[in-house]
């Protein structure tokens, strides 16, 4: 009597790389959408794993930024683990004057009073990492412009509520317009930004800085990921060693079904 196995049909090992590839590039093109359109702004080139640049972001967060701008979800304390820094030295550096270690970075300006005087109240920045991304908030960082009323400006949010705080640093930009004709109106846009009086910095210090405060801001947004993409990695090789297993496995299985 002869048995006869009926093998299962499977789906190719082509099928399944051509389906896994197709999933791959969605997620590529979905990423791009929800960045706002692929290439719509330059890479930031911040590196979230890059400690030092970590710690000079936090420094003009707290210098340039804490003024307005709480990160409620972030404490001090966690701040000294993640940044490699003593406690001492984030309470000497990073935290006002009678803050303790525990305190999360709040602000002392009451939100009314700040939305009366900017007309807008400066939101908490904890998470804006994950609302803006680093491309945006590089961007923004880099686009503060005075117009020709002396009034500040931003390329990337028009009419931004917030002065430019950082113009000692990058110096003051001035806008290069164009106009050109949009349903027979005749409109005028910023082409460029030229800088029209030199900061502190040059323009290539300036953007080293902001890509450190980019960094920073998206660390706040996910504190954890320091760790979590560390882990990933382990789990990724882990992942590939099993299937190896598995692989060798059923090799093993099917070489007496044969
Ligand atoms: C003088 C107060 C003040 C300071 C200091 C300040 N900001 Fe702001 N910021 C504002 C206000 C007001 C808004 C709201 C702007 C709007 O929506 O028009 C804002 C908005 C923002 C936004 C959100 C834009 C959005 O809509 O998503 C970001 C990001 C931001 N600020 C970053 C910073 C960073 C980084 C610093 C430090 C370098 C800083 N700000 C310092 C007042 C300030």
């Amino acid at each position: 009597m002869t048995i006869r196995i009926e093998t299962p049909s499977a789906p190719r090992f082509g099928t399944l790389l051509r389906s896994a590839l197709a999933t791959a590039a969605l997620l590529v093109s979905l990423q791009a959408f929800a960045a706002g359109g692929a290439g719509a702004l330059p890479q930031s080139g911040a590196n979230v794993h890059d400690i030092a640049s970590l710690q000079r972001g936090a420094q003009l967060y707290v210098n340039y930024c804490l003024g307005c701008h709480s990160a409620e979800f972030m404490r001090y304390s966690r701040l000294a683990t993640d940044l490699g820094l003593s406690e001492e030295m984030v309470m000497r550096n990073l935290a006002f004057g009678d803050g303790k270690i525990g305190d999360p970075m709040s602000i002392a300006m009451d939100s009314d009073d700040a939305a009366r005087w900017f007309g807008k109240a400066p939101p908490d920045l904890s998470v804006i990492g994950r609302s803006r991304g680093a491309d945006w908030l590089n961007a923004y960082m880099l686009s503060f412009y005075r117009d020709e009323s002396g009034v500040w400006n931003n390329t990337v949010l028009e009419n931004a509520a917030m002065p430019h705080v950082l113009w000692r640093l990058q110096g003051i930009q001035e806008p290069v317009y164009e106009t050109h004709t949009d349903g027979g109106m005749e409109v005028r846009t910023v082409a460029h930004l030229e800088l029209s009086e030199p900061g502190l910095m040059s323009p290539e210090e300036y953007e080293d800085a902001m890509r450190d405060l980019t960094a920073f801001l998206i660390y706040l947004g996910e504190p954890a990921q320091l760790q979590r993409k560390h882990v990933g990695v382990w789990v990724m090789l882990f992942l590939a060693f099993f299937a190896l297993l598995a692989y060798l496995l059923k090799a093993e299985y099917w070489r007496d079904v044969h």
